[in-house]
């Protein structure tokens, strides 16, 4: 390790564009069916030509793959199902050459059930430092055959699994915030708290910009593990949890100050961003305060209905509040957890609907995609960074009739067969507009999720040919953000009446119009999202130049 550096004054992460790669589904190098290292490595110039700055990676670690690799059985390696730590390091280097960032996902709040820190909890004693490393707790009830505690999990059902002990008989529980191949490990833990600075100096040493904090909210647990008072019908939403046992729980913070200090003994500005799931925005600030996470993602943005007041709304908080602790913003419209905008923009309900309905209502595809190419506008005309999502720059759609026997996602199980889940955002990428797998993988092979056969006329190569794409939007958008807007330009809101969302950024200005009415455009049309015409037609978006 080198020695700590002062930060930048302008740290590349509170403005940078970042790409994520669902490391399974971008591409295949080797020829298997599922996405890999030398996969993405050859695509590296694709992501440099689209115009970001760098790329956020999916659990790359060896894995059951019972949660996409959220469950990790090696945090210090490759899984071989993506490639090598050899593979690992030259993506690193190349990306860096093409001056791509490469930040990937940090899993801490669970191990799999196959890591050997929890096969060695399984063979030891209750009581055991090893059992000490998880939640383990003895049942309820006059046998045991109780959980420990009312809490729930985000997959469905209870949070907790009984074992069986070592000598054949019934015996303690364990708790799994998420699926029961995912048991939470006890944070509380000297050994757990030491492993993991270890494990983070490994990947900051070999260069990782950053890490992406999966599930960090729920890092910490109240002592005793009190009952939270669900109700039997009651869904995992932390959003809506105040003072819960199980989440947000305050000694988050010392184990984020901890991880904080190791990240800013290293030079090259490195950055953590918390996937920080809580009550509002100003709960949200108190994970970036200065010496906490740098940034966070704002899933409220995201989850948002497209209302031009719901809209403003969303994002004037979201400033208020981040401001009060210097920390720059962050803005996504999906990502690999959630049905892919173009569909939820083409239904009636735009926002992210809890629990997703079964069949999911109709979507008009054309008019998803003209608000996707309205909102990406919205988006990157903001102050702050952005994360877009594999295959939105293709306009890729989510993926609703895939069989059950394809479905892989531990939700589907978890919830008895009624809940979906995120395969349907997960479909490997289609990069030609031919063959098994268009494009994907090498050969004849099938690839691990099925695409539709309309993806033909959505790949790379086939939109790289068409004059007004979705690509060449992506393109162009990245191109004059990077052009036109200053990072350090103010938001300034702009009243354009009812239905219209308008603000100004420095020589910009951002006009989405949600009326049903034509809206008058003042101004050079810098790119509209649909036609360069200075009258906005309803679900349309433009940058005009001041
Ligand atoms: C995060 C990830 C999600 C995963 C879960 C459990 O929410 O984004 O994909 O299933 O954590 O690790």
């Amino acid at each position: 390790m080198t020695g700590a550096a002062a930060p930048s004054e302008r740290p590349w992460w509170r403005d940078a564009v970042m790409y994520q790669v669902y490391l399974r589904s971008f591409a295949d190098g080797n020829g298997d069916g599922v996405g890999d290292l030398p996969g993405l490595r050859a695509r590296l110039p694709y992501l440099r030509d689209l115009g970001v700055d760098g790329i956020w990676i999916t659990p790359w670690y060896p894995s059951p793959m019972k949660d996409g690799g959220y469950d990790v059985a090696d945090y210090c390696d490759i899984a071989p199902l993506f490639g090598t730590l050899a593979d690992a390091k030259a993506v690193l280097g190349e990306a860096r050459e093409l001056g791509l960032r490469v930040i990937v996902d940090f899993v801490a709040n669970h191990t799999s059930d196959e890591h050997p820190w929890f096969r060695a909890a399984l063979a030891a004693a209750p009581g055991s430092p090893e059992r000490d490393r998880y939640h383990f707790r003895d049942g309820t009830g006059p046998d045991g055959s109780e959980p420990p505690n009312d809490w729930i999990s985000a997959f469905g059902g209870r949070a907790w699994s009984r074992i069986t002990e070592p000598g054949g008989e019934p015996g303690q529980w364990y708790l799994h915030l998420f699926a029961p191949a995912q048991p939470d490990l006890n944070w509380d833990s000297a050994a757990v708290r030491a492993d993991f600075a270890t494990i983070l100096r490994f990947w900051f040493d070999l260069g990782l910009d950053g890490l992406r904090l999966d599930a960090a909210s729920g890092l910490a647990k109240e002592g005793g593990l009190p009952d939270h008072g669900f109700l039997a019908e009651d869904l995992f939403q932390p959003v809506n949890w105040v003072g819960s046992p199980l989440w947000d729980v305050e000694g988050v913070h010392d184990i984020l100050r901890e991880w904080r200090a190791i990240a800013d003994g290293y030079p090259g500005d490195r950055m953590f961003v918390g996937e920080v799931v809580v009550n509002g925005p100003e709960r949200l600030a108190r994970y970036m305060r200065p010496d906490e996470l740098h940034t966070t993602f704002n899933l409220d943005f995201l989850k948002s209905p497209l209302d031009a007041d719901d809209l403003r709304r969303t994002i004037s908080a979201t400033l208020s509040a981040f401001d009060q602790v210097g920390a720059p913003a962050t803005w996504t419209l999906s990502n690999h957890d959630e049905t892919r905008h173009v569909t939820r923009y083409g239904r009636e309900y735009t926002g992210v609907p809890l629990p997703p309905p079964w069949p999911s209502p109709p979507s008009d595809r054309e008019l998803g995609a003209r608000r996707a190419r309205a909102m990406l506008l919205v988006m990157l005309a903001l102050p702050g960074s952005v994360y877009l999502y594999q295959g939105e720059e293709l306009g890729l759609w989510e993926v609703e009739d895939l069989p059950d026997s394809v479905i892989q996602d531990p939700v589907w199980e978890s919830s008895g067969h009624t809940i979906r889940g995120r395969d349907g955002c997960r479909v490997p990428l289609p990069w030609a507009a031919t063959g098994p797998s268009l494009g994907f993988s090498p050969g004849a092979v099938e690839p691990w999720l099925p695409q539709p056969a309309e993806w033909s006329a959505h790949s790379v190569e086939s939109e790289d040919a068409r004059p007004g794409s979705m690509l060449e939007f992506y393109r162009s958008a990245l191109r004059v953000r990077r052009a036109s807007l200053a990072p350090g330009d103010p938001l300034d809101w702009v009243d354009l009446g009812g239905g219209v969302l308008a603000f100004d950024r420095g020589p910009v200005r951002c006009v989405f119009n949600r009326s049903t009415d034509v809206v008058q455009a003042d101004g050079t049309v810098l790119l509209a999202s649909d036609a360069s015409e200075e009258l906005l037609a309803p679900d349309t978006a433009a940058w005009l130049l001041r």
